[in-house]
């Protein structure tokens, strides 16, 4: 890595998480129970039961509890909305996460849509999508992106004024990222795979944030001078197709890097030559992402017992 300086996810995401043990002792004292997060993952991704639980550890971390629940793969949309339906209605939780991917023959819309606009700790239902995008200051925004704010204002960037190019358009990253930069009154430009020119759009980005979920796509030339990179990209390099977010596990890093893996964003480390800042993968955005779970669900326990 060049001249840049690393934006450490990992040291940021502690500060949070210290915050919300802080805050849902708080909590805790004052409503006489713990902030509380159900989990659900369905089916046997590997990839996903990594991530759940990454995220239960997190919770035991800040003081939250956690309600657990594993389904088989071959649940129905149906039963999956019947175990929604009694999250939504169990005053002991306050934030419900499905873990994404679902299995094929699920309706993930219908999925995201049954849960609880005051619980959906993602961000991912149309009200908090609508909420996102009005700008509404009483709304839960998805983990990643929120997260990438963290760490902007963490280093003291200001994105008033200044070009921020998001390359790729998801649902989870791309388009609550532009909306929030433009919140922050960036002048906001959302690439994707069928963009023209990208690496010419690339250059003319203040901020840069890749989000496409391919390795190493974004070259040391696509970036302008004293740009700010961050990478959310999670890629495993190496024999086999083994799952990015197991390597993103602290716990079984150096296991899968003895096997010759390696996990890359979606930006050549060389860009660090000409950026001012970059995040490094992994410990840039992957931990953030965690942390700003843990504190949409304070959110959530907060709001909703007001
Ligand atoms: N799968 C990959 N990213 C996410 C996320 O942010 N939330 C959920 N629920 N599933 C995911």
């Amino acid at each position: 890595m060049g001249n840049a300086k690393l934006i450490d996810g990992n040291l940021i995401a502690g500060k949070v998480l210290q915050e919300v043990s802080a805050q849902s002792a708080e909590f805790r004292h004052d409503r006489g129970r713990p902030p509380g997060l159900a989990v659900v993952l369905v089916g046997e991704d590997p990839a996903s039961a990594v991530y759940v639980r990454m995220k239960i550890r997190d919770c035991g971390l800040c003081g939250i509890e956690s309600f657990s629940h594993r389904l088989p793969a071959t649940t129905t949309t149906r039963e999956l909305l019947d175990l929604i339906q009694r999250l939504n209605s169990d005053d002991d939780v306050d934030g419900v996460l499905v873990q994404l991917p679902l299995p094929e023959g699920i309706d993930t819309k219908k999925i995201l849509d049954s849960i609880d606009p005051a619980k959906d700790v993602d961000g991912f239902h149309p009200s908090n999508v609508g909420r996102l995008v009005r700008g509404d200051s009483q709304v839960l925004v998805p983990c990643t992106p929120s997260g990438v704010m963290r760490m902007l204002d963490e280093e003291g960037v200001d994105p008033k004024g200044a070009h921020a190019v998001v390359v790729g358009r998801s649902d989870i990253v791309g388009k609550p990222m532009a909306l929030l930069l433009l919140h922050r009154h960036a002048t906001v430009t959302i690439c994707h795979s069928r963009t023209r020119d990208l690496a010419e759009v690339c250059r003319t980005a203040d901020i840069l944030v890749a989000a496409v979920g391919r390795p190493l796509m974004v070259q040391a030339d696509w970036v302008k001078k004293g740009a700010v990179v961050i990478d959310v990209g999670m890629n495993s390099l190496g024999p086999g197709d083994a799952p990015s977010v197991i390597l993103e596990d602290p716990a079984r890093q150096s296991d899968f890097e003895k096997k010759g893996y390696t996990l890359v964003g979606d930006v050549s480390p060389e860009a660090g030559k000409s950026a001012s800042l970059i995040t490094p993968v992994p410990g840039g955005v992957g931990p953030m992402t965690r942390a700003v779970l843990m504190q949409n669900t304070l959110k959530a326990a907060r709001w909703r017992t007001d």
